[in-house]
């Protein structure tokens, strides 16, 4: 690999300290804002590394067909790098996907095969996987591919690592669980007793990006024995805090952001003092189109009583 070449623009990171979310003085939030990468997310980080595992096995050569399933922002990633190390990209996606994203797939030159939105993600799976076997292409399977793992255990891990050198807690969403496991096993190899902490959707509400263990696909990749908690976000919660973290911090972040935000307030409710370091994915411009932004969804006094918030 040379030097100065795109894919060395993935990752470092900002690490920002949210001095304006935090409930008591002793309680540091930190957040790592991953919206910072190339495309505006943390998945350029495991599609360089799955990228460049599959071409030292071999299993890939120059002008080769890459195929994923993803709800957007692997599938950019991947149309950025394919395009960038010289790989033909498809990517196989639900139909009810934000808008922005097949046109921006489209920009980086993808190819977008649709499956119908109420087969979903699943579906788009097992779509990408039998084109891959029939035509011969790499199927990237980023919900099984331990390069996935790897590449938060290397880069996002020590990168945290470097900025904040204890971490009592860790508070990241989960889709492949990638970002878990590999930040997880770095941070507790570092200090055991880092507790690491999974946001979910609430069994029934969609977060794009995030997926629920309760609809009963577990990803391969996922081991519990690291996670020391899981909480469930309501689509509501999650994107009153992105606006807040708006209002509050100046950070424009997309909707898992916000759900891990709300997640880290109530583990912070619960410490006296300690650093929470938080996973913020992705940046907000593919969120644009939502009323996000211009109209947040109102505080509803009966359900904030099981999910303590504190503004
Ligand atoms: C916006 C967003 N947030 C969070 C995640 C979760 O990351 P991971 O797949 O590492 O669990 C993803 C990816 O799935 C995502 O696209």
């Amino acid at each position: 690999m040379h030097h100065l070449h795109l894919v060395h623009a993935i990752g470092r990171t900002p690490m920002v300290e949210l001095r304006h979310c935090s409930p008591k003085p002793g309680v540091h939030l930190f957040a790592k804002l991953e919206g910072w990468n190339p495309t505006g997310s943390v998945k350029d980080r495991i599609v360089r590394e799955m990228l460049l595992g599959a071409e030292r096995e071999g299993r890939l050569r120059p002008g080769d067909t890459v195929i994923e399933a993803s709800t957007g922002n692997t599938g950019i990633a991947l149309a950025m790098i394919g395009r960038a190390l010289g790989y033909d990209v498809r990517v196989v996606m639900p139909e009810n996907v934000f808008p922005e994203i097949p046109r921006t797939l489209a920009v980086y030159g993808a190819v977008v095969e649709w499956v119908p939105a109420d087969q979903g993600v699943r579906r788009a799976i097992e779509v990408a996987r039998e084109r891959a076997e029939r035509e011969g292409w790499l199927f990237l399977d980023q919900f099984c591919n331990p390069y996935n793992v790897q590449a938060h255990y290397e880069t996002t891990g020590p990168e945290i690592l470097e900025d904040v050198s204890h971490v009592d807690v860790f508070v990241a969403g989960l889709g492949t669980g990638g970002t878990l496991m590999g930040v997880g096993r770095r941070l507790k190899e570092v200090s055991p007793k880092t507790q690491v902490i999974a946001v979910e959707p609430h069994p029934g509400n969609q977060l794009q990006g995030l997926k629920s263990l309760a609809d009963g696909f577990i990803p391969p990749i996922l081991d519990f024995d690291l996670l020391d908690g899981k909480i469930l976000v309501r689509s509501r919660h999650a994107f009153r805090a992105a606006s807040e973290l708006m209002r509050r911090e100046a950070i424009f972040a997309g909707v898992s952001s916000g759900a891990v935000l709300h997640a880290a307030l109530r583990v912070a409710q619960r410490l006296e003092r300690g650093n929470v370091v938080l996973v913020f994915a992705d940046n907000g411009w593919k969120y644009l189109g939502t009323s996000l932004w211009t109209s947040p969804p109102e505080a509803d006094e009966g359900e904030e009583l099981d999910d303590i918030i504190w503004w």
